[in-house]
């Protein structure tokens, strides 16, 4: 067995909180930041590894065991689909997916807008949330910046994450509609929490203990 654990840390808004969280119960190694254009980090002595990954792929290191642990956010995890075992709520990171459109454009009911295109990072979440609703939608994925979704026309709506709010409102754009709630969590592949039980928990009892504080 590899001694080591290997945990992915996504890229963007999380690393910084992610790191800042792992130093605290000592996980951490020389020239760990996001600015690093190294994609493995490793630590000798505390047998520790990290990757430095797209956000959206964090899950599917994860699952496929090139990573033992992950950290990223609920929606994510939820638009992935992947098989992997949430470990931990870590509380930071808290936004909400939602469907917005623009201000000028509102319709007066949801149902309103079926059969309209919604620009989306997660179409997956999306498209169980309308389809629960009876509502048929066109989804067209973008990768980022989807509040331009709307204003260029390419979509009528979005549904998009929300954490402060300064997006939609520089952009016009009112939330119509939550869809989910979301924050970090720590993520295990399911193979490894089983083989590295001892040091997986005791980071877990370690986590927990420093977020009561
Ligand atoms: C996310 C999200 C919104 C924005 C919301 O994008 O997709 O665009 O943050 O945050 P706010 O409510 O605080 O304004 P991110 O910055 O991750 O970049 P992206 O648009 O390239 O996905």
């Amino acid at each position: 067995m590899n001694d080591y654990i290997t945990v992915a840390l996504p890229k963007g808004k999380l690393f910084g909180l992610s790191t800042e969280l792992f130093k605290k119960v000592g996980w951490t190694a020389e020239g760990l930041h996001e600015k690093s254009r190294k994609l493995i980090i490793t630590n000798e002595d505390a047998k520790l590894k990290f990757i430095i990954t797209k956000t959206a792929d964090v899950p599917t290191y994860v699952e496929y065991g090139a990573a033992d642990l992950g950290i990223i956010g609920k929606d994510v995890i939820a638009e992935s689909g992947k098989d992997i075992f949430e470990l931990l709520d870590l509380g930071f990171g808290k936004c909400h997916l939602m469907m917005a459109v623009p201000k000028d454009k509102k319709r007066t009911k949801l149902e309103d807008y079926s059969h309209t295109r919604v620009a989306t990072k997660f179409p997956h979440i999306a498209e169980k949330f309308f389809s629960e609703r009876g509502m048929q939608m066109e989804y067209i994925k973008l990768n980022g910046s989807i509040e331009l979704g709307p204003i260029v026309n390419l979509s009528e709506s979005i549904v998009d994450i929300v954490e402060t709010g300064t997006t939609l409102r520089e952009n016009n754009l009112e939330e119509i509609v939550s869809i989910m709630d979301a924050t970090a969590r720590l993520i295990a592949n399911r193979v490894s929490y089983k083989l590295k039980f001892d040091r997986i928990n005791k980071l877990v009892a370690d986590l927990e203990k420093i977020l009561r504080e």
